[in-house]
């Protein structure tokens, strides 16, 4: 299949190496220093697998149009990268966004009704320009957004679960994007707030408390937005806790990185969509304005 990944960072690079090895005509979209690497010394995979891929790596995204657009961006920067590449959405073009967050698939919408939504729970981190560690092996699910499925989403499933990337399809994949952004929205916030890595929210036992609070408040804004749920994000969060205990969460390694994060579109999300239902939700507005005053502390 021929697959452009637009944003390739951290988790692209590893999907675009996974999907290179196994044959597919990947094109790499990234920034300058990693694509010079790249060209110059292949695409370096360590950690769960080590390998070392040659795809096509670029700044600028090709004029011929892709089967597979998969976008890899963080979510502040999917508005521009989509309208940058807009020239190669063909009308066979499907988008994939595994980005955390809501939004990302509303933008691509604007573009092409081909939008397939999904999440993954595998972790990757640019170590070096031309090199990611897959930090973590897991799952990944897709779905078309914002829900149903196709014949297409079923061929891109299977050929993801071939290359090493295990991958289901969900005709309910709102509901999952909805239930990994609760997720995030106690994790992320609480985690970068306290400075701590994620099993600690759960062995501090004041933080039991305050993590079901918060998840029951992004809970309440989808039930009012008649989200349906494959799996109860309070079970969700505590298996995901539980897997992650010794890793420090990503809006945490942007802060110290003195990076933007992606809080707008976790905890932020959360407030804006109560505030279209008439709901409030103070304990996500009150993470989010704690996590925009970390962010100008640490710039
Ligand atoms: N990493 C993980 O383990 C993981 C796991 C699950 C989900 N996710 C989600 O996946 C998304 C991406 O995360 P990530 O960790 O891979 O982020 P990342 O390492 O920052 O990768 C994104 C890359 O895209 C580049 N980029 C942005 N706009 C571009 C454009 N117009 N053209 C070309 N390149 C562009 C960025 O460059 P600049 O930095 O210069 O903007 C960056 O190198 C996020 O939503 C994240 O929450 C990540």
């Amino acid at each position: 299949m021929k697959i452009y990944v637009l944003g390739a960072g951290s988790i692209g690079s590893l999907f675009g190496a996974l999907l290179t090895k196994a044959g597919h005509e990947v094109t790499l979209i990234g920034r300058e220093e990693h694509v010079r690497a790249i060209n110059k010394e292949g695409l370096r995979i360590s950690g769960v697998e080590s390998f070392t891929v040659y795809p096509e790596a670029t700044t600028r995204a090709p004029e011929e149009p892709p089967e597979l657009l998969l976008l890899t961006t963080k979510s502040y920067s999917t508005k521009t990268a989509l309208e940058c590449a807009r020239y190669c959405i063909g009308e066979e073009t499907w988008i994939l966004s595994v980005q955390n967050g809501l939004g990302n698939e509303d933008l691509a919408l604007k573009y092409t009704p081909n939008v397939i939504g999904g999440i993954t729970t595998n972790g990757a981190m640019l170590v070096e320009w031309g090199h990611v560690k897959w930090t973590g092996r897991g799952i990944t699910v897709i779905g078309r957004y914002p829900t149903g499925s196709s014949s297409f989403i079923k061929k891109v499933a299977g050929l993801f679960t071939d290359a090493g990337i295990e991958t289901e399809v969900s005709e309910n994949i709102l509901g999952w994007k909805w239930a990994k952004t609760i997720v995030n929205s106690v994790i992320n916030a609480l985690g970068t707030i306290l400075e701590v890595k994620n099993g600690y929210l759960r062995d501090n036992p004041y933080l039991e408390g305050i993590s079901v609070e918060i998840a029951r408040e992004g809970c309440e804004v989808a039930r009012q937005l008649g989200i349906e749920f494959e799996v109860h994000p309070l079970e969700l969060l505590w298996d995901t806790i539980e897997k992650t205990k010794e890793n420090y969460n990503s809006m945490l390694q942007d802060i110290r990185r003195g990076r933007k994060t992606e809080v707008d579109y976790i905890n932020g999300k959360i407030v804006e969509y109560a505030k279209s239902v008439g709901l409030g939700a103070p304990r996500n507005e009150l993470l989010w304005a704690l996590i925009k005053a970390k962010e100008e502390q640490s710039r």
